[in-house]
């Protein structure tokens, strides 16, 4: 689907979200959000917080797994995705504490595997993820599944590319303070979702977006395991969308 503009796929998407929370509670059950990091949701949770503010949106049955976090970055670090997530969302509405489910950046890499084991059993004691929202980085990364990430991978301990971490640069005040691990849901976790949407904004966006959606299932650009989706939706703007 492309918009003509970043605002408005934002605000389509966070209506999306909306209504499923809304209709999950109205049915008595759990809503099991996926989320993302990055630039490319924040207007869609300024929006999900704007909705609970003025229309009541309830988020006490709301139950969230974040994709991922930098290996090494404690919570409190304002560069953690701990701290993003707080920031601009979790902290403006009523989830409960004990529903927000966010990888561990501070563990010794010997507690790694069975923690990473901990979240996979999380997802699926929750009943799986009804929705995940994703972006899409440059590298053709989804959560931080770099290039290599095969589809039947779960949530894991990864390397970041060099192109990501240069990315992420300004955030850290320069790429060595970058992390160089991260831990990430796989792409078998996020197939597992019952509804997928990726959003990309931007013309910096577009060669990637262009090989997500044309290219040949690859490892190398790991967004195209996810092309046998059955419910995806790929949220563009016009720039974003300018070379498909
Ligand atoms: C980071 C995150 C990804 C995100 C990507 C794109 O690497 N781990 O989940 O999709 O950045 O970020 P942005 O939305 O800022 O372009």
């Amino acid at each position: 689907e492309i918009f003509p503009s970043a605002e408005r796929g934002s605000l389509a998407v966070a209506a999306e979200i909306a209504t499923l929370i809304r209709s999950k509670g109205e049915a008595g059950q759990a809503c099991v959000l996926g989320l993302a990091t990055g630039s490319s949701p924040i207007r869609v949770y300024e929006e999900l917080v704007r909705r609970h503010r003025e229309e009541g949106l309830d988020f006490s049955h709301v139950i969230t797994f974040n994709l991922d976090e930098y290996y090494g970055l404690p919570r409190s670090s304002q560069s953690s995705y701990w701290y993003f997530m707080h920031e601009h969302l979790f902290d403006h509405v009523n989830v409960s504490p004990e529903n927000i489910h966010i990888p561990r950046g501070v563990l010794p890499l010997e507690e790694v595997f069975a923690h990473c084991m901990d979240y996979e059993q999380r997802i699926k004691e929750a009943g799986g993820l009804d929705f995940q929202l994703l972006g899409i980085g440059r590298t053709g990364h989804v959560g931080f599944n770099e290039p290599g990430s095969n589809s039947r991978s779960l949530t894991r301990l990864i390397t970041l590319d060099h192109l990501t971490r240069s990315d992420a640069a300004a955030e850290f005040n320069g790429i060595a303070n970058v992390p160089t691990r991260a831990l990430t849901m796989g792409i078998a976790t996020i197939m597992q979702a019952r509804r997928i949407v990726m959003m990309a904004w931007g013309n910096k966006k577009a060669e990637i977006v262009r090989k997500a959606v044309e290219g040949a299932p690859s490892v190398q650009t790991p967004a195209t395991l996810l092309q046998g989706h059955p419910n995806l939706t790929m949220v563009l703007d016009t720039e974003a969308s300018a070379q498909l």
